[in-house]
């Protein structure tokens, strides 16, 4: 039996906090997605979350703390860079990855000798995290290769039966995980694309760093040992739609003429306004207007479990800009289409 606690109830919390100390799986809310928590210095603890979401051993897992000062018993070094970058945007969407003290297991890392650290927002992440006092290993709430939880229904839907508990604490409001950016190399390297964008640090910091996943020069920029797994991927077969203005609009008819049913359609309110009548047998989800990116990364998992839920053979989806918040929205996009990395 999986408890599912309240979040609006401290005492639910405060069970939650002592189960995850014993040793349990507790899957909880922040501001990205869902985490499926374990103590993070116990290596049973954390063998327990791969043997859970069916997660390759070497891709590594992020600490969640509640005080920065928790980071400098992880990490080897705390740069006065590192630090400034914590003052800037902890707590929130951002997981930084720094050398790893010989405190962390090494079944955290994958064998690395990097960590990768994060404070959440979610106040119901912070409450729990300072009610355990210990370090929070948490991947996304899924079953590996499934689209991330974004609320506690989907997280019951991968594990009940299978976790101690689920604290609910509603729906997550950024909706993609967390941007990790890699400090132990010159320049950072972001190696998973979130909400906090490069432009971000170069304008409240001043700070270049380098997109992961792209080519400079010859050079590939490394991105996170979990992105080359495939991922996000509902059963069905997700088509990116291709083009803009009427070859969009001419891409995605064509594609509806040949797919496979039941189709669903993934399309911004403006394309769906240009399309036209739908045939009636097709399932459509309005992403809202192309210019709310935001709303698109908020409901992006929701949509792909949605038509998984409704045993969807087709997805079409539009993409959207690849600028702020949507380089994150296309990079999970193109991966649930099984496809290469864009960025
Ligand atoms: O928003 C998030 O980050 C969510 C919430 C629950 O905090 N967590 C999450 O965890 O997305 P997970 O395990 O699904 O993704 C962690 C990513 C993986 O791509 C992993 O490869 C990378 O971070 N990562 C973890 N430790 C690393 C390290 N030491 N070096 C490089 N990449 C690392
Ligand atoms: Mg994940």
């Amino acid at each position: 039996m999986t408890y599912r606690w309240d979040g609006k109830n401290k005492e639910d919390i405060r069970q939650a906090a002592e189960a995850l100390r014993h040793g349990q799986l507790v899957a909880f809310p922040t501001e990205t997605v869902y985490g499926l928590g374990a103590n993070g210095l116990d290596p049973l603890s954390v063998k327990a979350i791969y043997e859970a979401k069916g997660r390759p051993s070497d891709n590594p897992l992020i600490l969640h703390i509640y005080d920065k000062n928790q980071a400098k018993a992880l990490a080897r070094e705390v740069t006065p860079l590192a630090e400034k970058i914590m003052d800037e945007f902890w707590p929130g969407p951002l997981t930084l990855v720094l050398p790893k003290d010989i405190c962390v297991p090494d079944c955290i890392s994958g064998g690395r000798d990097t960590v990768a650290i994060r404070m959440p927002s979610n106040i119901l992440a912070r409450t729990l995290l300072r009610m355990t006092r210990i370090p929070i290993a948490a991947p996304s709430a899924n079953l590996s290769g499934k689209p991330s939880a974004t609320c506690a229904e989907h997280v019951w839907q991968d594990f009940d039966g299978r976790i101690y508990g689920i604290i609910d604490g509603g729906v997550c409001q950024v909706g993609v995980e967390s941007t990790v950016l890699d400090l132990t190399v010159e320049p950072p390297v972001i190696l998973r694309p979130g909400a906090i964008t490069a432009e971000m640090f170069k304008e409240r910091l001043g700070l270049e760093v380098l997109q992961g996943g792209a080519k400079v020069g010859d050079k590939e920029i490394p991105k996170a040992p979990g992105m080359k797994y495939r991922h996000y991927a509902p059963k069905g077969k997700v088509l990116l739609a291709q083009g803009q203005g009427a070859e969009l609009i001419d891409d995605i008819k064509e594609k509806i003429a040949h797919a496979q049913r039941p189709l669903g359609l993934m399309l911004s309110s403006e394309t769906l306004a240009d399309l036209g009548e739908i045939p009636q047998d097709v399932t459509v989800r309005d992403l809202g207007s192309i210019n709310d990116l935001n709303k698109w990364a908020a409901e992006l998992f929701e949509v792909l479990r949605y038509f998984d839920q409704k045993e969807m053979a087709t997805i079409i989806a539009e993409g959207c800009a690849y600028e702020k918040i949507g380089i994150a929205v296309m990079n999970r996009l193109t991966k649930a289409c099984g496809g290469g990395e864009k960025v």
